[in-house]
This record gives C-alpha cells, sequence and structure tokens, in this order.
C-alpha cells in the first residue's frame, strides 16, 4: 500500500477536520482509498491548544512544515493570501506536492502556481477551493474530459443562498436572514466577500480555467452581490415564474470566454431554482451530452475536507498535472458582451402616459420588452407612485446599463432601478 506523509498548516475549522478525518478514518481510507497516511507534522500557531492529539509532531512555525524534508504534500488550509502563498511557493520549490481549500489564493495566483508546480514535477490538489464537498473539479478535470464545454451556472455561494432561501421563503428582510446566517455559523462575522460576490466570482474564475483551458484571471471576472435584492423582487421573479440566485457562469462563445458572478432570475423549472438554503449547485453545459448538474454541500469543515482528503488520495496515486493556458485559441474577456434577458424594476409616477414613455424608450434602445407587470402602489405614504417590472430581450452587460441610466433620467421614474440578468438555460 502506498504511504503518504502529510505536512499540514493550519488547524482551524477544516484543518481540524483534516486531521480529525485522518485519524479516525485511516482504516476506511486505507481501504478505499488504498492508501495509508503519515501525519509528519502540523503548523499551528497556537500549537498543542488546537490539536489535542497525542504523538503528533506540532510546530507553530508553519514554515518548518513547507521546509520539512520528510513532508510529501503540503495541505494549506490557513486562507487568505499573503502568507498561503508565501507556504505554498515554498513547499513547492522543495518539491513537495500541495492540496489547498484556498480560492483566493488560486484565483489570484493560478498561474504562477501551477507554473511553479510543472517545474518542480510536483502536483497542486484544489478540489475544495470549489463547492467544498461536491466534485466539481473532479468533473471537469475528469468525468467531462472527453466534451467540449460551452458553458456552466452555478449556486457557490452558500451564505447568498442561504439569505435568498430565507428571504423567499419566510419572507425575512436581508437583514434579518443575514443574522440568522450568522447565528447558524453558515456566514463569516464579516461577510463581505460572500453577500458582495467576491467569493462566487473567485470560485468562477477557477471552473472557467479549468473549463475552458484559459489562464486563471480574476480581473476579468464582472461581480455583483446580493446586497440590492429586496423581498418586492422575489415576489415579481415568482410572478413571472422565476426564483433569484446568486449565479456564478461561465461561457465559451467563438473562442471567447466571458465568466462572471450576478444576481440572475432563474426558471422555476429548471434545477438551479430549486437549490435552497446554503447548498451548492452547478450545472455544466457540454457538446453533446448536453447539461450535467452537481449538487451538494459548499462549505463545512466536514465536506470540505473530505475534498482535501480525495485530492490526497488522488497524489498519491500519481495525480494529473494541469496545464495552464493549453487551448490557445481561447480567450478570456470582460463579460461585458455576454447577452441575456434582463428583470427591470422601477418605481414610477402613478401619471397617464408614463408606461407609453417608457416603452418608446426600450424601442428608442432597439430592446424588446417581452414582460411587463404593472402594480398599485402598497403603502399609503406611496399612493402616488407604481411599481414597473419589465423583461427585456436579450442585450448586452453595456446596453443594460446604458438602458437603467437612460430609464432613471426621466422625470417620471424614480432613482435605483433594479436590473437583474435572466439565466437562459440550455442552448
Ligand atoms: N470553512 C469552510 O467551510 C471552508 C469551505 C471551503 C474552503 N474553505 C477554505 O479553507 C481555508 C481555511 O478555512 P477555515 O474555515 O478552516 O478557517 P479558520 O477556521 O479560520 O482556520 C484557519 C487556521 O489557519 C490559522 N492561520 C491563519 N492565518 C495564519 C497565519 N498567518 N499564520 C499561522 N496560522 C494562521 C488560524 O490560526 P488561529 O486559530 O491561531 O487564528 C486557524 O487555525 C480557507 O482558505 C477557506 O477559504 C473553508
Amino acid at each position: 500500500m502506498k504511504t503518504l506523509k502529510v505536512g499540514l498548516c493550519g488547524a482551524g475549522n477544516v484543518g481540524g477536520a483534516v486531521l480529525r478525518t485522518l485519524i479516525q478514518s485511516s482504516q476506511l481510507l486505507e481501504v478505499q482509498g488504498g492508501v495509508h497516511f503519515d501525519i509528519v507534522q502540523v503548523g499551528a500557531r497556537r500549537g498543542k491548544e488546537v490539536v489535542p492529539y497525542e504523538g503528533i509532531n506540532i510546530t507553530t512555525n508553519l514554515e518548518d512544515v513547507a521546509t520539512n524534508p520528510d513532508v510529501d504534500v503540503l495541505v494549506e488550509v490557513i486562507g487568505g493570501v499573503n502568507f498561503a502563498y508565501e507556504l505554498v511557493t515554498t513547499a513547492l520549490k522543495e518539491g513537495k506536492h500541495v492540496v489547498t481549500a484556498n480560492k483566493a489564493l488560486i484565483a489570484s495566483h493560478g498561474n504562477e502556481l501551477f507554473t511553479l508546480a510543472k517545474e518542480n514535477n510536483v502536483e497542486i490538489g484544489f478540489e475544495a477551493s470549489v463547492a467544498g464537498g461536491t466534485p466539481v473539479i473532479k468533473a471537469l478535470r475528469e468525468g467531462l474530459v472527453a466534451t467540449k464545454v460551452k458553458w456552466f451556472a452555478g449556486i457557490l455561494n452558500g451564505t447568498s443562498n442561504f439569505i435568498l432561501t430565507e428571504m423567499e421563503s419566510n419572507q425575512s428582510t436581508f437583514e434579518s436572514a443575514l443574522e440568522k446566517a450568522q447565528e447558524l455559523g453558515l456566514a463569516e462575522s464579516d461577510p463581505s466577500l460572500d453577500i458582495n460576490g467576491t467569493d462566487a466570482a473567485q470560485k468562477a474564475s477557477i471552473l472557467a480555467a479549468l473549463a475552458f483551458h484559459v489562464p486563471f484571471d480574476f480581473s476579468l471576472v464582472s461581480f455583483e452581490g446580493i446586497e440590492e435584492i429586496e423581498l418586492e423582487d422575489l415576489g415579481y421573479a415568482k410572478e413571472l415564474g422565476y426564483s433569484i440566485k446568486h449565479i456564478a457562469h461561465g461561457e465559451l462563445e467563438n473562442n471567447v470566454v466571458c465568466v462572471s458572478a450576478y444576481p440572475t432570475l432563474v426558471d422555476n423549472e429548471t434545477l438551479l431554482s430549486q437549490v435552497g438554503k446554503e447548498m451548492n449547485a452547478l450545472e455544466i453545459f457540454s457538446e453533446g451530452i448536453g447539461s450535467t448538474v452537481y449538487y451538494g454541500p459548499g462549505a463545512g469543515p466536514e465536506p470540505t475536507a473530505s475534498a482535501v482528503i480525495a485530492d490526497l488520495v488522488d497524489i498519491a496515486k500519481g495525480g494529473w498535472d494541469l496545464d495552464i493556458n493549453s487551448d490557445d485559441q481561447n480567450k478570456l474577456e470582460v463579460s461585458d458582451r455576454k447577452r441575456a434577458a434582463r428583470y427591470y424594476r422601477l418605481q414610477v409616477n402613478d401619471e397617464p402616459g408614463v408606461i407609453a414613455k417608457i416603452s418608446s424608450l426600450f424601442g428608442d434602445q432597439n430592446i424588446s420588452i417581452e414582460a411587463l407587470i404593472q402594480h398599485e402602489a402598497k403603502s399609503k405614504e406611496n399612493l402616488e407612485s407604481i411599481s414597473v417590472v419589465i423583461i427585456s430581450g436579450e442585450i448586452s452587460n453595456n446596453e443594460a446599463v446604458k438602458l437603467k441610466n437612460a430609464l432613471e433620467d426621466l422625470p417620471e421614474v424614480f432613482s435605483g432601478v433594479k436590473k437583474f440578468r435572466i439565466h437562459a438555460g440550455e442552448k
């Protein structure tokens, strides 16, 4: 049986679960994975306090692990970018494989790290960096290797999805849904990277590199978070047959790759619309086979540790090398070119001719109106205003922004027009 000598850096939520699983499930891993894991050293700056196991070599200086000659593979689960980058580059230069759960590290330094790994003839496993315990990286690398991926669309941030589900199912406000997520340990005390879309956008850039063989380039991912979504929008979406989800999207068309992560209306007939609470899901559409969908827990110590250990087993069995930018015909571009239908919600003065004026503005910009809903004001304070919701035909991001600005310039339209994408699905 193969033995892999592991050095673990970080003993927090994920690191603790990796250690626990390697110790408690060693027999299962030998039977199912065919690998014996030897935990050579654990780097934890609080030492024994966070590593309550006998007979483990603990260091409070994490660099010791990256340079330890007995370590075959360094598991990086400290998070953050700068120190993680230092540890990982040191380990790679020392000829060690690396397994990381760190999407921010891969999204920002992936090209350099994979080049370094290749030069040193070692592997980097990063299954846990996207969708936690759901093996989407493996699906792209292995299961779909014989297909040409056209697009993917995924719910990749559990915190955002939990908040949207709470708002939709219980009519909670954004603030109280976020508070509940924090109480349940599903959101960090500073949840900004989750709710402003950064986390999902980083994951989308990692998936795009794998799906379309382009370099990692987070700077070309356009994204927005879920902060703008109000209960009213969820209500109108429902009336129109949609749910609102935060969707990470990547698409290849005419050798151009566009990657984005936006609040998006998703048809209630689709599987993605059914993904609730903190769960993750990814739909991958490939030429020839159509859609495959992967669903499961996107975070949590145990699911994430499961993905980390799956990478360790793969590495013990020879691994795979990732050839960055292996299809140099495909080019990554900012997602401004992506065409999608849009949802607009406007608050307008309730006076004759307003709808005609709005319709002609759409006409002037050569944009079709696919659906329009108009409701009376709900509150007594707002008697003279009405809500209007319009679904446009397919337009680019630039056209969508231009249209929003033009609508807000109309004297009858209140500022703060809401605008969300609509996911077209199969093509
Ligand atoms: N939690 C999840 O569900 C999940 C899911 C997928 C991916 N991930 C990724 O997994 C990684 C770890 O997440 P986590 O939830 O386990 O975080 P965590 O609970 O905060 O654990 C991080 C650990 O790293 C240590 N650490 C952080 N910075 C350090 C530094 N500069 N020097 C030395 N030690 C340092 C911390 O030490 P102290 O305890 O002393 O602060 C802590 O033990 C992150 O990249 C995260 O994005 C997490």
